[in-house]
């Protein structure tokens, strides 16, 4: 099947049927053989995700009436070739008779000639795309919209340009195997440009690299992780041989770091998903590390965990996820406005819970991938007024020692959008 097809495929099952992007692509890579073309695909559907709203209403212009049910796949076909008319280098006439073709190879015979008709007639056009509402002008759902420009009224505009830039791409030294500064001379010997980040073990590419060209990755001795990620393991900082819980473990990365950091604590890595908790396993393999794996609710501690309290817990909650749409763009459809309430709730849920099984005087930091303030400092004030011996620490990172807790907003010192709040209990 050709690429467009695929293309068409992937973007019906995450607009249709609601699959993450990040699940749906590689389904599709798997029918191509060549890397370019996974490239191509990648790009085709990440494009089609930053820009759809205009692409959708570009396409819709030149329909009589819109596709429904299983018909829906040309739909996505034809904005599939509107992106490559509009955002790509591809020559026209390529990009055309590539997606016409596409129609068919999908077992839309009959609807060839509406497809290669319509995308013959933007390219004729040549109409500037729509910028008529701010959904269309900033690519982005109108209720995400109105809550940035509640939460950041200086700054919105900026943070939403800033979540539709390519991210880059950020190492996790892996300080076990060596130290940064050795790590950085074999990143250079390879040709590989590459900077110390601001935190301890981080190294910022200036390009994007395949892991498999980076020094000694499948041994283990770096990591893939945003900037903004690996603040968590540090401003946690476990000590020896203390017992530590990630409540929301999966994939695994934040744990990973807090055992290169401190291999000596005993960790235990939960999380709901018994899929995902398989990716935190196959995580520490690689870098040769333990921990205790337990497929379970961070809200029901008890029912999976019958030892002492923690010194210390990592709450990396469920999110909206609002701060890492430059890596997910299919965010912005996929979440709905009503999801933010929900997420409150069972990140308040989850956090009272695992506030009961911190040790008196231990740390719990709470951190989230989101931008609002209703999953972050509203939700820590919140439970910072509910509940008396809870004391909020300081972070060095913040902008100011007013703030409740570090909010990161995406591409601030090239890192993703993420907040950390770091809650001590005190003891009687
Ligand atoms: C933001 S991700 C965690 C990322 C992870 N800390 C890392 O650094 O790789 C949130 C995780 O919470 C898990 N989760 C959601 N609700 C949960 C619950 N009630 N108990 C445990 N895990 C839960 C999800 O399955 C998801 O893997």
């Amino acid at each position: 099947m050709n690429l467009r097809a695929l293309a068409a495929k992937t973007l019906f099952d995450v607009l249709e049927k609601g699959v993450s992007l990040s699940v749906a692509l590689p389904e599709q890579q798997k029918c191509l053989a060549n890397a370019k073309d996974k490239a191509l695909l990648a790009e085709l559907c990440y494009g089609v995700m930053r820009t759809l709203p205009q692409l959708e209403k570009r396409v819709s212009d030149c329909l009589a009436k819109p596709f429904k049910g299983k018909q829906r796949m040309i739909h996505q076909l034809l904005i599939v070739g509107c992106y490559q008319l509009y955002f790509t280098r591809i020559p026209s006439h390529a990009a055309i008779s590539e997606t016409a073709e596409a129609c068919r190879q999908l077992k839309f015979e009959g609807m060839v000639k509406v497809v290669n008709g319509v995308l013959r007639n933007i390219q004729r056009q040549q109409t500037p795309l729509s910028t008529d509402t701010e959904t269309l002008s900033y690519n982005t759902p109108a209720w995400l919209i109105k809550r940035l420009k509640t939460a950041y009224p200086e700054n919105w505009q900026h943070i939403i340009t800033q979540s539709h830039e390519r991210p880059p791409m950020w190492l996790r030294n892996n300080r076990r195997a060596q130290s940064r500064a050795d790590y950085l001379s074999a990143l250079e010997a390879a040709g590989i440009e590459a900077h110390a980040g601001p935190s301890a073990d981080a190294i910022l590419l200036d390009h994007p690299k395949d892991v498999a060209t980076l020094p000694r990755f499948l041994e283990g001795a770096a990591s893939v992780q945003d900037g903004a990620a690996q603040w968590a393991a540090t401003l946690l900082n476990p000590q020896a041989n203390e017992l530590v819980l990630d409540a929301c473990a999966a994939p695994g990365g934040k744990s990973c770091h807090l055992l290169e950091l401190e291999p000596s604590i005993r960790l235990v890595a939960v999380d709901f998903d018994a899929k995902r908790l398989e990716r935190v396993q196959q995580n520490l393999d690689r870098l040769s590390l333990n921990a205790e794996l337990i497929h379970g609710d961070a809200a029901n501690i008890e029912t999976w965990w019958h030892g002492e309290q923690f010194d210390r817990i990592l709450l990396d909650a469920p999110c909206s996820a609002t701060g890492v749409i430059r890596r997910h763009p299919d965010i912005k459809w996929l979440r709905k406005n009503h999801d933010i309430d929900e997420l409150a709730a069972l990140q308040r849920q989850i956090l009272d819970h695992c506030w009961q099984w911190l040790k008196p005087g231990g740390t719990l930091l709470y951190a989230t991938c989101s931008i609002l303030p209703q999953e972050n400092r509203d939700q820590i004030n919140a439970f910072l007024a509910r509940t008396p011996n809870a004391k909020l620490d300081t972070l060095a990172q913040q902008s100011s020692p007013a703030d409740i807790g570090w909010q990161i907003t995406p591409g601030q010192n090239n890192m993703d959008g993420f907040y950390y709040a770091r809650l001590i209990k005190m003891t009687d």
